[in-house]
Parts: structure tokens; sequence; C-alpha cells
């Protein structure tokens, strides 16, 4: 792999947990037509619920959620009841009753919440949807501020699977990204929420930050593969102080250049390889024997997932939600939220309507993102004669390769392993979208 090859497939492109990406919604798209969508769904067609805590104890300078830093207990108080209040007036519109696929908590730290607070956030949802037996309750999870207390109401409200946030163990790395946690508090967190019978545990590492090295990231590794997670992923910093002010706080300086951060997250996935993981879409590892690794899966805000749900209601400030019609967006900033759902019930205030064109490019922009492959016979008999341009455009791909990174298949277009780490890239090719309007992204390795 060349430096001039790495560095050409590095430029910022979108990460692709939605299609079209956020940057391109709406605000001609609110409440009236979120409304119309969730009546829409049909009662027999799968659904799944997020929901957003926009607090954490202290922010890490790194950061790129939507998230505050507070521990005002009232501050945390008044949104839970907007919260409430929004769940159930999105449940009452909802037609039919059904069992939720799955349920993510995230943020922010849903562990900001208190134990009674998540009691009441779990009792809320349980009243107002069906949960079933195989239904994946998942929470993300701050380790340093996780009480027993607060591992037991998880427990009690059904949650079986913890997300933590780790990034990196290396003391010099933490003290960069405001984010001192050590590998005794990790464990303490992960077996706590073990034996209360959370059994699913996935954790978060990030490659690409402040004073990270291959080394630093290789110990990092040698630390959680130790822990046993069923899933790690391994996102690359994404470093947009533009958008996310308290990045600024990190000295550029001590980031690693384009290369480093090729090679950190090549030696992470071959450590991980190496322990027994196998790699699923860009930047997610799993037990072979783990749902993620073994079934098909689909790629949502979240990042990848075995959720099959033909709709993913979002709520809390900022939730995206994705139903077959479209993306429907709340209210970003915290107050904005809470008055609009005091106002109406909801807090919608943009979104996108989803053309065929639309949907056609989603469906090969996320096979792209999770197999790498798409087939021109399952796209035409699904979209006809819209695939066309897609099929031309792959051919094209095609026959301009000159470095071996994507080639024909029997039946369609795919990304070889050596294009893998630049599928993001590669995608960006099929978005309709790129270039249009003055988004930032992330770099693309
Ligand atoms: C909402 S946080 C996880 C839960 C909890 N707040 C924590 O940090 O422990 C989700 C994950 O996003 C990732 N993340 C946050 N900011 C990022 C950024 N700027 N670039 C890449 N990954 C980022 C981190 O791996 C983080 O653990
Ligand atoms: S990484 Fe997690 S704990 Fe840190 S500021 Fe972001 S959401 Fe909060």
């Amino acid at each position: 792999m060349t430096p001039e090859l790495v560095r050409r497939m590095s430029a910022p492109v979108p990460r692709y947990t939605s299609y079209p990406t956020a940057p391109h919604f709406s605000p001609k798209v609110g409440p009236v037509e979120f409304s119309e969508g969730l009546r829409n769904l049909s009662p027999s067609q799968a659904l799944s619920l997020y929901v957003h805590i926009p607090f954490c104890a202290q922010l890490c300078w790194y950061c790129g959620c939507n998230t505050k830093a507070t521990r005002n207990s009232d501050t945390i108080e008044t949104y839970l009841q907007h919260l409430l209040t929004e769940i159930l007036m999105v449940a009452a519109v909802v037609p039919g009753a059904r069992p939720l696929g799955h349920i993510h908590w995230g943020g922010g730290s849903p562990n900001s919440l208190s134990a009674d607070q998540i009691r009441r956030l779990a009792e809320t949802l349980h009243t107002s949807f069906a949960m079933g037996a195989d239904t994946e309750f998942a929470v993300e999870i701050d380790p340093r501020w996780l009480d027993q207390d607060q591992i037991k109401a998880f427990a009690a409200a059904g949650v079986n699977r913890a997300s933590v946030g780790v990034q990196d163990f290396n003391p010099q790395v933490q003290s960069a990204i405001n984010r001192v946690q050590s590998v005794e508090m990790t464990e303490r967190a992960v077996n706590g929420m073990r034996e209360a019978g959370v059994k699913g545990v996935n954790i978060d590492l990030v490659y690409g930050l402040p004073h990270q090295t291959e080394e630093s990231v290789a110990n990092t590794i040698e630390e959680v593969i130790r822990l046993a997670p069923d899933r790690i992923a391994l996102f690359g910093y994404a470093h947009l102080p533009s958008r996310a002010k308290h990045q600024s706080m990190i000295d550029e300086t001590t980031l690693p250049g384009t290369m480093e951060r090729y090679r950190q997250s090549r030696r992470a996935e071959h450590l991980l390889i190496e322990a027994g993981y196998v790699t699923v879409g860009l930047d997610h590892f799993a037990r072979p024997d783990d749902a993620l690794a073994s079934g098909e899966i689909k790629r949502n805000f979240q990042g990848y997932t075995t959720d099959k749900a033909d709709a993913l209601i979002g709520v809390g400030a900022s939730s995206i939600s994705q139903l077959p019609t479209g993306y429907y967006q709340n209210a970003v900033p915290r107050a904005d939220y809470e008055r609009r759902v005091s106002d109406t019930g909801l807090a919608t205030v943009r979104g996108i309507l989803l053309s065929d064109d639309d949907k056609m490019r989603a469906s090969v922009i996320e096979r792209l993102m999770c197999e790498f492959e798409f087939s021109k016979s399952s796209l035409r008999s699904v979209f006809g004669d819209l695939a066309k341009p897609v099929i031309d455009k792959a051919e094209e791909l095609v026959a301009a390769d000159e470095e071996g990174l994507v080639e024909r298949t029997a039946d369609g277009f795919r990304v070889t392993e050596l294009g893998q780490p630049f599928v993001r890239a590669i995608a960006s090719c099929f978005d309709a979208y790129l270039g249009k309007g003055n988004s930032t992204f992330s770099a693309g390795v």
C-alpha cells in the first residue's frame, strides 16, 4: 500500500450511517411528516427504538457525540420528563402494538441517569411498547461513573448488552483527551454488568487520537482481549473542531498523520484477528459465533447492527428516526427539544422523504458498507431500470481501477481486500448528493 494511495483515499467522506446523509436533511420535514410516517407503518412491520441521553459527567475532548457535560440533577430530571412525554406521544401514533426488535439507549452517557430514573424510563418503555423474549436491549456505558444501583436498575429493566467506552488505556493519550480511565475501573464495570446478568459486552476503541502510536494501540488491544468482549468497535478519530468546538482543546501537532492512522488501524485489526475475532464491515469485530459475525448485518446510526427492523424510531434530543418513508431528526439543543415536546409532544425539526433513487442508492451503499459488494440482479429485481446509473458507475470504477481496489463479480461489484479500508471513499462514488451543500466530513481512513 503506497502512502500516496492511502492519502488519496483518505479524503474526507461521510461515514454512511445513513443515505442520504444528515447534512442533506431539510427543515421542510417536521412533526406532521413524522406523524404521517409513523401512522403509515403497517402492523406487520418490525420496530426498534433508539433513546438519546445527551449528558456526560465530564466532556472528553475528542467527543463527536451530541452531549453536554452536566451533573445537575434538575437538568437531567427535566429532560427525562420531556423524554417520557415524547415516548408516550410516539407510542400513541404508531398503529398496533408489537414487540420491539432492538432497544438502544445511547448518548452521551445513559448512566448519567440515576437508578431511579433508569427504572422510570424503562417502565414507560415497557408500558408503551411490547418487548419480546429475544429483544436486544443495549445501553452505552461510561465505566467511570457506573455504580451498583445503576447496574441493578439496568439489569432489572431487561438490558442484555452493555456497550462500554474505552478508546485507549495509555495515560498520555488519556490525559490529552480528558478521559482518565484505568483498566481496573473498566474491568469492574464489565464484570459488574456481567454478574448482574447483562451478558453481551461491546467495547469501543478509537485510533488516530493525540499521542497514540501503533504501540499504545497494541497495548490497549491486549488489555481489551483480556476483558473478552463479544464485540469491539474500532473507530478512526473524527477531528472536526469546526463542528465540535471542544475538540480544539486537542493539540493538532500531537495527532497521528494519515499513514500512521492507517498503520494503527491495520495493527489493531491484525491483533484482533489473531485473538480469534472476525471483522464485521469497516470498523467492527466480533467473536465468530456472535450474531454480528454470523448473520446478515445492516447499518444504522449506531453503526453495524443485527437489527432487521423496518423502522427505527429515535427519541430524545438530536435523535433520528429511520422509517420506510424517510429520515426525521429531532431538535439538537436540549432547550429547543424540550420546548417542542412541551408544545406538541414531538420535536422533529428536519429530515428527508426518500425518493426511489434515494432508496436504490441507499441499498447499494449499505451493502458495500456491510458486505463490501452488491448484486446487480437483486438490485434490478427491486428497482428495475432505476438501477442503471449505479450499475454503469460500478463498471466505470472497475475499468478505471489501477490499484486493484474493486472488481467485477459474476453478478455485480466487489471491493477487494486491499480496497476494504477505503470502502467509505468507494461508497461515496455512488452518492448522488456528494459535493452538493457545504458539509464537512471526517478523514476517510
Ligand atoms: C456515546 S459514546 C459511548 C458511551 C460513553 N459515552 C463513553 O464514552 O464511554 C460512543 C462512542 O463514540 C466514539 N466516539 C466519540 N467521539 C468520536 C470521534 N470524534 N471520533 C471517533 N469516534 C468517536 C467513542 O468510541 C465512544 O465510545
Ligand atoms: S465519549 Fe462518551 S463520555 Fe466522552 S464526552 Fe462523548 S459521550 Fe461523553
